[in-house]
């Protein structure tokens, strides 16, 4: 069986969402301090509903296709959906990651947990 799914392969090679939103409201940006990678969500939330999400990974294959398909499962999604986002759902989505590559997709779910809390903390004001 090959290491990466078809899906992992896919996302990685032809990434979703790669970039910023200048108008975004919620951002998020976490790492993982024993690979060094890094993971950037620019959230752009309107109405509790996530109208556009972009992302910036510099890391790892598995990092990029796990940054890809969360943006995927969020974009559209109400908030209190996406609240509930695990990295498990990710890496399902993704037909699986190898268990040593499971700290990938745990970066995606910081990294949009932390830009909901930037949101939060924004219009919380
Ligand atoms: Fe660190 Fe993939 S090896 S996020």
């Amino acid at each position: 069986m090959a290491l990466y799914s078809e899906k992992v392969m896919d996302h990685f090679r032809n990434p979703r969402n790669v970039g910023f939103l200048e108008d975004a409201n919620g951002v998020g940006e976490v790492g993982n301090a024993k690979c060094g990678d890094i993971m950037k969500m620019y959230l752009k939330i309107e109405d509790d509903i996530v109208r556009d999400v972009k992302f910036e990974t510099f890391g790892c294959g598995s990092a990029i296709a796990s940054s890809s398909m969360a943006t995927e499962l969020i974009k559209g999604q109400p908030v209190s959906e996406v609240r509930k986002l695990t990295n498990k759902a990710v890496a399902e989505a993704l037909d699986g990651l190898p268990d040593y590559k499971m700290h990938c997709s745990v970066l995606a779910e910081e990294a949009i947990q932390a830009a909901l809390e930037d949101y939060e903390n924004r219009t919380n004001r």
